[in-house]
């Protein structure tokens, strides 16, 4: 009999992880290498995912880097061609992780900064998610999985345009859903607490990190290794049923309101 863990396992499959260049993206793009994945790294540092790649291939997982701006649409397509044809197969999984943040009060957010947010985090993820939905619905099957945050569940201070780009990230999940389910590809959010990556690094400069560690029922901040067993549920078979679900994985974050 095989061992129920098996859905999980990802050997022959091939993942694309965008943002792959640091914190959550390079630690699952490590994760779903062992997990038995072909991954393709994808960033603007591109020496940061040359690095990994190396490591990974000494390790003799099948993994390869590609240049991708997501602010840039005419990078998209030729980074997702790139990757298919270096990994020699289909892409499977998208792990549409690529994400900036701005903390600032409302009336002082500047036009600059609130474009940089949307332009990464919606319009970024929305242009590579679609290039993946292209291509997945061709070959009949695949997953997407937008990484929201749970700032896109509940309204936090000084988050107006990170908060607000990742709330519309969870609905577009949702509509993808709706839209892709009947073409074998599924499309799911998950919304992480604060985890340790550079990107908390925002949170310490500005002394509100005890603040924020208060309403966190767990009393720890989420380390990027506390995203893989959803993520894993998520890629592999064993979600094989789930579409359009949003995946808060925050130690009960979202629940804390004082
Ligand atoms: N850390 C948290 O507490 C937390 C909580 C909830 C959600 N998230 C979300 O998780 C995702 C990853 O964040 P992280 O914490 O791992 O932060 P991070 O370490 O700062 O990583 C962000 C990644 O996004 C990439 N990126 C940014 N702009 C890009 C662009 N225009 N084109 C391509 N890649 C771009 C960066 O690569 P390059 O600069 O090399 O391009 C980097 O690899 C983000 O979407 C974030 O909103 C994080």
């Amino acid at each position: 009999m095989t061992s129920p863990i098996s859905i999980f396992d990802l050997r022959g499959k091939a993942a694309f992880i965008s943002g792959a260049s640091s914190g959550i993206g390079q630690h699952t793009a490590r994760m779903l290498a062992k997990a038995g994945a072909a991954v393709a790294l994808a960033a603007r540092r591109t020496d940061r995912l040359d690095a990994v790649v190396a490591e990974l291939r000494s390790e003799r997982h099948k993994a390869c880097a590609v240049r991708l701006d997501v602010t840039d649409p005419s990078t998209i397509e030729p980074a997702w061609r790139e990757a298919e044809h270096q990994l020699g197969q289909p892409i499977d999984i998208l792990f549409n992780n690529a994400g900036v943040i701005y903390i600032e009060r409302f009336t002082s957010q500047s036009y600059e900064a609130v474009s940089r947010i949307f332009d990464t985090n919606l319009k970024g993820a929305f242009m590579v998610a679609q290039e993946a939905a292209r291509h997945m619905s061709t070959h009949g099957q695949g997953s997407i999985i937008n990484i929201a945050s749970s700032s896109g569940l509940r309204a936090g201070g000084q988050m107006s345009s990170y908060g607000a780009s990742k709330a519309a990230l969870i609905h577009l999940t949702q509509i993808m859903a709706l839209e892709l389910a009947r073409k074998g590809v599924r499309v799911n959010a998950l919304a992480p607490g604060n985890i340790q990556t550079d990107m908390q690094a925002e949170f310490t400069e500005r002394g509100i990190e005890d603040g924020i560690m208060k309403r966190i029922p767990m009393r720890r901040f989420g380390e990027p290794s506390d995203l893989d067993g959803a993520t894993l549920l998520l890629a592999s078979d064993a979600g094989r049923y789930m579409t359009g679900a949003v995946i808060p994985v925050d130690g009960g974050q979202v629940l804390s309101w004082m």
